[in-house]
């Protein structure tokens, strides 16, 4: 399979001019001006395009069994989606249940992947407990390649572990290297405060926000701050909503705490007013972190354009409304956590980000790509454009005019959280290693043909710091 790209203007996070790029056996072999199309190969035209290296989710749950429900979507449908919406690589929450060892877990999560992805994907390693069996299954899993772990500081009794378990798993990703992802809420607050509102007649979808304000996430980046501390590990918050938690991670940072910082798409645009929609449609925008008051929306997108925030995700964890957000109707601590977006993230972030002025394209290709690429391990095979890199590529059209909705949607969820949104550009040809996977709006890739991409330690089990 041989690839031309014609007259794109290629963009990454450091450069921009127009070329042409060769893709041979997956990857990029060639960049240069009037490269020759030899007999046989596809050649595709790129003129008046972007041409951005394929965008990665650092962040999603397309395997999800949640507060008694699946999330929506198989490894199929949503990488599916997530190629359509430019994204070519996608970093899914291996998420075992507290009596699950994390060796079956990494095997079920595995199992429900394997050839199904339309694209690459890795994991990580979800720590919901740490034990001594627990402490050498995760060190086998991280040198197999899963060299990222996922630790929850919310959902107590769930996937949320004690304060010793929490220093034992840091002390372990210090000594490998590994890069922990933390969803930052104090759980004990938010079960007091759950508590104070359900006691008190207060059920229904409008209340989730008020049992977990700004306080009760920037306690628990502040907690994790110290831990990481105490541990040396390497930390990247997900999801982080709101200035008063920001605040606390920019405090850890000037501590010298290595703390990287994702943002959500879905915090960017929405607020928490759509939570309180009435007649429980607001169950459609709960989400953990839940949507903040608009204000906090000016303060990620300033942190986003001076380089405090390091990623664009989308936490995709798509339910079904009525039905399985309906589980929580009458108690609103019962609705599965989620609100959908892989589709959606990068065609959102360029209108809001880009064409409205508040990023340039550079940080657009770095917050969306290049960075998840490099703090998780994938570059420059991923996020990048040059010569030995994958062929993952986007062919962004600039020109396009569109407005989202379910009708249109690939991921099987029944709702689309920014239903009517107008779009600004987008993903016009999006190749998966050097081959077309979608044109105008289309999959046409393949498939099943997703790699499960195996990462390096930065410490490897053996070699002291
Ligand atoms: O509400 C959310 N974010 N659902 C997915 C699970 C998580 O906390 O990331
Ligand atoms: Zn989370
Ligand atoms: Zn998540």
């Amino acid at each position: 399979m041989a690839l031309l790209i014609k007259n794109g203007e290629i963009v990454t996070g450091s450069a921009r001019y127009v070329a042409d790029i060769w893709c041979e056996h997956q990857q990029i072999t060639a960049i240069g001006r009037d490269l020759p199309a030899p007999e046989g190969a596809e050649v595709v035209d790129a003129s008046g395009m972007f041409v951005f290296p394929g965008f990665i989710d650092p962040h999603t749950h397309i395997h999800l069994p949640f507060m008694g429900a699946f999330a929506k979507d198989t490894y199929a449908t949503a990488t599916r989606a997530a190629v359509l919406g430019g994204t070519t690589t996608v970093f899914d929450m291996c998420c075992p249940s507290k009596s699950e060892s994390p060796s079956d877990g990494f095997a079920e999560w595995k199992a429900k992947a394997a050839g199904q992805a339309c694209c690459d994907y890795s994991f990580h390693m979800g720590i919901t407990r740490f034990d001594d069996e627990a402490r050498e299954q995760l060190r086998r899993i991280a040198s197999e390649g899963m060299a990222s772990f996922k630790i929850f500081l919310a959902y107590k009794g769930a996937f949320g572990i004690a304060d010793s378990e929490l220093f034992g798993a840091l002390s372990l990703a210090a000594e490998l290297g590994a890069v922990t992802a933390v969803h930052c809420e104090n759980e004990t607050l938010i079960a007091e405060l759950q508590n104070r509102h359900l006691s008190s007649g207060r059920t229904g979808p409008e209340w989730h926000h008020e049992s977990r304000p700004p306080y009760v996430e920037a306690e628990g980046v502040r907690h994790l701050m110290a831990f990481a501390e105490a541990t040396g590990a390497p930390v990247y918050i997900v999801h982080l909503s709101c200035r008063e938690a920001l605040e606390e991670a920019v405090r850890g940072r000037l501590r010298g705490v290595d703390v990287r910082i994702e943002a959500l798409i879905q915090h960017l645009l929405l607020d928490k007013s759509l939570a309180e929609l009435p007649d429980f449609e607001g169950a459609k925008f709960v989400m953990s972190p839940p949507l903040r008051e608009i204000i906090h929306q000016g303060a990620l997108w300033n942190a986003l354009a001076q380089g405090l925030v390091d990623t664009v995700a989308t936490d995709h964890a798509p339910f079904d409304y009525p039905e399985q957000k309906g589980l929580g109707r009458g108690d609103f601590t019962k609705i599965p956590n989620g609100i959908p977006s892989l589709e959606e993230r990068i065609p959102l972030l360029y209108t809001h980000g880009v064409a409205a002025g508040r990023i340039d394209l550079h940080r657009f290709v770095d917050v969306a790509s290049t960075n998840a690429a490099k703090i998780f391990g994938l570059f420059p095979s991923k996020g990048t454009i040059q010569p030995g890199s994958d062929a993952d590529l986007v062919l962004f059209d600039p020109s396009y005019r569109g407005k989202l909705s379910v009708k249109s949607q690939a991921s099987e969820v029944n709702y689309n959280a920014f239903e009517g949104f107008d779009i600004v550009g987008r993903p016009a040809v999006v190749t998966v290693r050097g081959e077309v996977a979608a044109r105008d709006g289309r999959f046409v890739g393949t498939p099943g043909r997703g790699r499960l991409i195996a990462r390096p330690l930065r410490r490897p089990p053996g070699q002291s710091k």
